[in-house]
């Protein structure tokens, strides 16, 4: 970590923050607005402090690591197009044939062989201190409270290293880990990780699952630990092809979990398989808190250290944030992956406004009919992709995929109502919207045809609103969005007193102005924001039900209770502190005007009816 601060210092892309400053909240509130500018920078704690229990930490806190594209380029040592390129060749080896191509194919070959981690004898830089049974306080390390709601401290970048129960297999995961006490955690690995698969075998076994996190280190250990390889496959020999260098491990002091040699801080321990403990609330990358549910707990046996170590920490919350740019490299690097089993993808891209699992947009090469449905059930078949919510599908022709404005044009222009397909499967385990937790519907867009003719008769904003009101006064403001294509979409901001769909069924009589209607509720939504109403959007709607394909379309992307017949418990926004917040901006730590505040909706603001600001 110390050699990527002082790499990142010569670029003049760290920023050093002297002024004391509590993990509590004002950290990584930092941290959270950084990140959402232009040219966000690294950030660099250097004396974080508690002031609830007033400590003073003597680690400092590095965040906003993967501050932008060009950090994150440089952290992969290359363009993730480079290293996509050099998987795609390794899938496709051609049969040399000058004496130069058969060089270079075994150079490519021979280069492979540095993907393998090694492991050392020696004492690891990781371990030049160690505390070790009663010495284990993980007090004296600066853990992030990141959310007023909170359920405590969260480490957010640990490195979860196991192995399988026969040793056989062994993986990295990139978990959250909850502070319980002095001396332990609570994991949570989602239950369709690897992490949680491995913890099961030690359950049914009835024997303890040793467990180190590492911190710290090689950024690139971190990215690899986020990245979705199939069960079974290291995490680290992604590292190892990446660096072209092998990781080199050296074993935990206190179980016999190895650990990259030269990370941070490492935490070692055990999980009881009888251990259990509530997790959470916790302000999730979807942007809502995630409710509390039991997950297991570690009891660390030892913590081990460099002289001089930093803690590293990020913060997950509404978009966009530091998971736009390791995603952005994930997308890249795993596209030839992801043709291995649909070879007619060309291209795909995962917005970070659609949480990446909420939103893909991919282009295809279509060569017969149903074909894009075909392969919306392969990516719902294929291995954390299964959790995508909403997948479009275009062909060859249409604009990059990260054009937005023309890419939805080109989309609005074919829809039919045999576009679409809608169909239930698994859900990541954060997902809200799903009427019931872990499985949740799925809308499939086809819009690889042809154009199709417009339909509807276009009125002004304010002609619509009038009509619409006249149906249903719970109906409060509306705007129409690609009014120049076949298929405009109306988004309608409800007061929200009886389920969405009666609201709807009223619109129908509408139909000659009406195609493609969106509902949300009248609170933080900003009709003229569509980043925003993306994510809420995407975020909010379970397919099954409320993706309505009838005279009109319609989508209810309200908030759900037990009105709409959903019985679990909707969860609240993520906000920072108000008084945090205004505090940093007097200090002069953040600089930030209420435009921009509003424009990410970073505290929360109630709208009033009579003066929106939402
Ligand atoms: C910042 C960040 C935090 C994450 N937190 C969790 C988490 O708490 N639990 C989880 O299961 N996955 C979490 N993930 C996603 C996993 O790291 C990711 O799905 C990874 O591929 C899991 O690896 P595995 O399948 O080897 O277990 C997080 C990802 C990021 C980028």
């Amino acid at each position: 970590m110390e050699r990527f601060l002082e790499d990142i210092k010569k670029f003049g892309k760290l920023r050093v923050i002297e002024e004391p400053l509590d993990v509590n909240l004002e950290i990584p509130h930092v941290a959270y607005i950084e990140v959402k500018k232009e040219d966000s920078k690294v950030l660099l704690f250097k004396n974080p402090i508690d002031k609830k229990e007033n400590r003073k930490f003597n680690i400092p806190v590095v965040m906003n690591i993967f501050a932008n594209f060009e950090i994150t380029n440089f952290i992969l040592g290359k363009h993730p197009q480079k290293i996509a390129k050099e998987i795609q060749e390794l899938l496709e080896p051609k049969t040399p044939n000058s004496l130069k191509e058969k060089i270079n194919t075994l150079l490519t070959f021979s280069k492979l062989r540095k993907i393998f981690p090694k492991r050392t004898k020696k004492r690891g830089i990781c371990q030049q201190v160690i505390y070790q049974g009663k010495q284990v306080n993980l007090d004296n390390l600066p853990i992030l409270k990141t959310w007023p709601k909170d359920a405590g401290k969260f480490i957010t970048t640990g490195q979860v290293y196991t192995k399988s129960l026969d040793g056989k297999k062994y993986n990295l995961g990139l978990y959250r880990i909850q502070k319980l006490s002095k001396n332990k955690f609570i994991m949570h690995w989602q239950i369709h990780k690897d992490g949680a698969h491995f913890f099961h075998e030690y359950k049914k076994a009835n024997k303890k699952m040793p467990v180190s996190i590492a911190i710290g280190g090689d950024p690139l250990y971190y990215w690899c630990g986020q990245a979705p390889l199939p069960n079974g496959i290291f995490e680290l020999l992604l590292y190892g092809f990446i660096r072209k260098q092998n990781p080199t491990l050296v074993k935990s002091i206190t179980n016999d979990i190895y650990i990259p040699y030269d990370v941070d801080i490492v935490i070692e321990g055990y999980v009881d398989p009888n251990e259990f403990a509530i997790e959470g609330p916790f302000g999730d990358h979807t942007g809502y808190y995630t409710p509390p549910e039991e997950f297991p707990v570690l009891t660390v046996s030892a913590i081990t250290m460099k002289k001089n170590p930093y803690f590293t920490a990020t913060v997950v919350g509404k978009p966009p944030l530091e998971d736009k740019y390791m995603g952005w490299a994930t997308e890249r690097i795993f596209l030839p992956l992801l043709k291995t089993t649909t070879p007619d993808l060309i291209d795909y891209h995962m917005p970070e406004n659609g949480c990446f699992h909420n939103l893909l947009i991919a282009k295809i090469l279509p060569r017969y009919k149903g074909h894009s449905k075909q392969i919306m059930h392969a990516l719902w078949g294929v291995g954390q992709m299964s959790f995508l919510k909403h997948a479009i599908f275009v062909d060859e022709n249409a604009p990059d995929l990260t054009d937005y404005e023309n890419l939805t044009k080109y989309i609005l222009n074919r829809l039919t109502e045999k576009s679409f397909l809608i169909t239930e499967g698994i859900v990541d385990q954060l997902d809200h919207a799903s009427y019931e937790p872990l499985v949740g519907g799925k809308l499939g867009i086809d819009a690889t045809g042809s154009t199709v003719e417009k339909t509807i008769k276009v009125l002004s904003d304010k002609q619509l609103l009038e009509k619409a009101k006249k149906l249903d006064n719970n109906i409060l403001q509306l705007k129409q969005y690609f009014t120049d294509t076949a298929n405009p979409i109306t988004i309608i901001k409800v007061r929200k007193t009886k389920p969405v769909k009666q609201i709807f069924n009223k619109l129908k009589q509408l139909k000659q102005f009406l195609k493609i209607v969106i509902f949300v509720d009248d609170y933080m939504n900003d009709l003229n924001n569509p980043y925003m109403l993306i994510w809420r959007i995407t975020n909010n709607v379970d397919a099954l039900y409320d993706v309505w394909i009838e005279e009109i379309w319609g989508v209810d992307a309200t908030s759900k209770s037990n009105i709409d017949g959903y019985n679990r418990e909707w969860p609240e926004d993520t906000h920072c502190d108000k008084n945090v917040i205004e505090d940093l901006i007097k200090k002069g730590i953040i600089n930030v005007d209420k435009k921009f505040l509003r424009k990410y909706q970073i505290i929360e603001e109630e709208d009033d009816e009579a003066n929106p600001k939402y």
